[in-house]
């Protein structure tokens, strides 16, 4: 599924969408200045803002608070991913050299500060409370849920349950409040704004397995972002669950040994190997597969059109995407 096709309902709003971004993220101190500009450069693919946008349209029409609610999960996802790449040792972003990798840690989380705050001064200062109380217990989840995962990679002790919890916390609880703000910057039929936000959970929670699943079997050059990462970071993702609950016993304690002391190289080649054998990539497809059909029922009782057509496509999206 392709993305231009997805985004054809709003493709003029998707260029107001840029410019009331652009306008939030500029800055008077050069260096802020300097480094918003190389973000702007930095080309995501701005699912989160597209997600507004159309909840928006596929519940009642898209109208100035929409845009707000766009630029504020783009700024608060961007200071997220900042933060992220610090926390991962990550030196790449969306192909070109992350900001920890350009300029260096320090000024890598005080930029990830800046477009948080700036993110909820926009909500503020237009007095859209319900934005800022949405998406601040979002920026708690998202903080909660990498430190579990820091917690879970240095024990090496995890589960599937707890995996749920922490995609759920760092990944899903953004995309669905991209949609439920959508919806409540549309309408106020509080029915459609619980459909929508649902929806964007179960969307989230497929987004993140995706993702999981591109860290083993993605191309860097697609990508934009290093594969085996995760391995790297002694991060247990799905793929890698359901591989041990397949593999015979030793098999598994000589994996887990590996991910402990092994040597980076050999590491990340034989882990990979190991999911895939044991069938954790290819289970861990179908589990996204699941969540994906759970958030397309969260879209049955939204009356049809073009937008709630393209919510739909973007769920095709998620689970085949390769970038
Ligand atoms: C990356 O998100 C972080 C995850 C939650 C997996 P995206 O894949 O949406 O990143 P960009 O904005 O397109 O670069
Ligand atoms: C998602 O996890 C991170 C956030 C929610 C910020 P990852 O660490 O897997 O994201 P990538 O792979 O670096 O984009
Ligand atoms: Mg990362
Ligand atoms: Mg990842």
């Amino acid at each position: 599924m392709d993305l231009n096709e997805i985004i054809l309902p709003i493709k003029e709003q998707i260029k107001l969408f840029d410019a009331e971004f652009k306008s939030a993220i500029r800055s008077n101190i050069g260096l802020v200045d300097i480094i918003a500009r190389y973000i702007l450069r930095q080309k995501g693919k701005k699912i989160r803002p597209i997600l507004v946008l159309l909840s928006a349209k596929a519940s009642g029409g898209i109208n100035k608070s929409t845009y707000r609610a766009a630029a504020l999960v783009e700024l608060l996802h961007t200071a997220t991913l900042i933060h992220d790449d610090v926390v991962d040792n990550a030196d790449t972003r969306r192909g070109l050299a992350s900001i920890n990798a350009a300029w260096k840690n320090k000024i890598a989380v005080l930029m990830g500060d800046y477009l948080l705050s700036r993110g909820l001064l926009l909500s503020l200062l237009n007095g859209e409370f319900e934005f800022l109380k949405v998406s601040s217990v979002a920026v708690k989840r998202m903080s909660e849920g990498e430190l579990l995962q820091i917690q879970k990679s240095r024990q090496l002790d995890m589960d599937e349950e707890t995996y749920f919890k922490i995609i759920s916390d760092k990944t899903a609880s953004l995309i669905s409040t991209c949609c439920e703000l959508g919806a409540v910057s549309a309408t106020k039929d509080e029915g459609i704004v619980a459909h929508l936000r649902n929806f964007g959970e179960y969307l989230g929670m497929a987004f993140q397995i995706r993702d999981d699943v591109l860290d083993y079997e993605g191309k860097k050059a697609t990508l934009g972002k290093p594969i085996g990462g995760d391995i790297r970071e002694r991060k247990v993702t799905l793929p890698l669950i359901y591989a041990f609950e397949n593999a015979p016993k030793q098999t598994g304690k000589s994996v887990l040994r590996l991910l402990k002391n092994g040597k980076r190289g050999s590491r990340i080649d034989e882990v990979i190997k190991f999911a895939e054998t044991y069938g954790g990539i290819g289970k861990a497809h179908e589990k996204a597969e699941d969540f994906i059909l759970r958030a397309r029922d969260e879209l049955n009782d939204i009356e049809n059109s073009d937008a709630k057509e393209s919510l739909l496509k973007l769920t095709e999206f998620v689970v085949d995407r390769v970038n």
